[in-house]
C-alpha cells in the first residue's frame, strides 16, 4: 500500500512515519510512505502557503496553490481517496480504517491554521475526516493516528494476524471493546488472574472473553452495544 501525507511540516511526519509499528511496516516494504511539502510548489521567496481570508476576521486560510499542486504532483490514480484531516469531517473509526487498509494507495492532507481555501476541497480533495470532536491545531498528529490504525491491518505487519481480529471493534458482526487480559505473574498484590484462563479450556477461555467483552462494553462504552459493523 503507498500513503502519501502532504504537510507544511515534512520532518514532524518522516518521524512519526519512521517510528514503531509504522517503521517495521516500512522497512518491510508493506507500505510505502511518501511525504510530500506544499512549500516546494511556491514560487515566492518566502515559500508562502497561508494568507488572510477574504471578507476578514482572524486566523491565517492555508491557500489553495501549493495544496492543489502537491496533490497532482503524487499523480494518483482515479478514485484513490484524498482525505482532508479537519475537524469538520466525518468521524474516523474502525470501519473506516479497515475500508482504507483495503486501498492501493491513498492519500492525507493535513490542514493548519484556521482551514483552508474551499478550491483544495473542491478540486482534490474525496473526503474529509476527523478523529474528534476536539480542535488541533494542525492534522499531522491526526494523519499519524488514522495512518498507524490502517497500516497494523495491512498485510503481516503485525507478524500474528489475530492480534489485530480481536481487537476492540474488529468483529465481523458487533462493535464491542476488547475483552480483558492478564499476563504473568498468575498473582499480584492479592489479585490473580481469573482460574479459567489458566485452566486450558479453549472453549470455556472463549466464552469468557466473550463476556468479558460484553461486560466491559457495557461499563465502558454502552452506546456501542447497538452498533453493528
Ligand atoms: N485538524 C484539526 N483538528 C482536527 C481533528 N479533530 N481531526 C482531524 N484533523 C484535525
Amino acid at each position: 500500500m503507498k500513503i502519501n501525507v502532504i504537510s507544511i511540516f515534512p520532518d514532524v511526519m518522516e518521524t512519526i512515519l519512521s517510528m514503531g509499528m509504522l517503521g517495521v511496516a516500512d522497512k518491510k516494504a508493506l507500505v510505502e510512505f511518501k511525504v510530500v511539502d506544499p512549500r516546494d510548489f511556491t514560487e515566492d521567496r518566502h515559500r508562502t502557503v497561508d494568507d488572510e481570508p477574504y471578507g476578514g476576521g482572524g486566523g491565517m486560510i492555508l491557500m489553495a496553490p501549493p495544496i492543489v499542486d502537491a496533490v497532482e504532483s503524487l499523480d494518483v490514480a482515479k478514485g484513490s481517496p484524498v482525505v482532508l484531516l479537519s475537524p469538520a469531517g466525518r468521524q474516523f473509526d474502525q470501519v473506516m480504517a479497515k475500508r482504507f487498509a483495503s486501498e492501493l494507495e491513498m492519500t492525507f492532507v493535513c490542514g493548519r491554521y484556521k482551514g483552508v481555501d474551499e478550491r483544495v476541497r473542491e478540486l482534490v480533495i474525496t473526503e474529509e475526516v476527523s478523529i474528534g470532536d476536539f480542535v488541533l491545531s494542525g492534522g499531522e498528529l491526526a494523519a499519524g493516528v488514522c495512518i498507524e490504525s490502517i497500516v497494523r491491518l495491512v498485510g503481516d505487519v503485525l507478524g500474528n494476524q489475530e492480534t489485530s481480529e480481536t481487537d476492540s471493534f474488529a468483529s465481523k458482526r458487533d462493535y464491542l471493546l476488547d475483552c480483558t487480559y492478564y499476563t504473568r505473574p498468575v498473582e499480584y498484590r492479592g489479585h490473580r488472574v481469573p482460574d479459567v484462563l489458566l485452566s486450558g479450556h479453549h472453549k470455556e477461555i472463549e466464552n469468557w472473553r466473550h463476556e468479558s467483552s460484553l461486560d466491559r462494553t457495557r461499563r465502558l462504552r454502552p452506546d456501542l452495544l447497538n452498533k453493528k459493523n
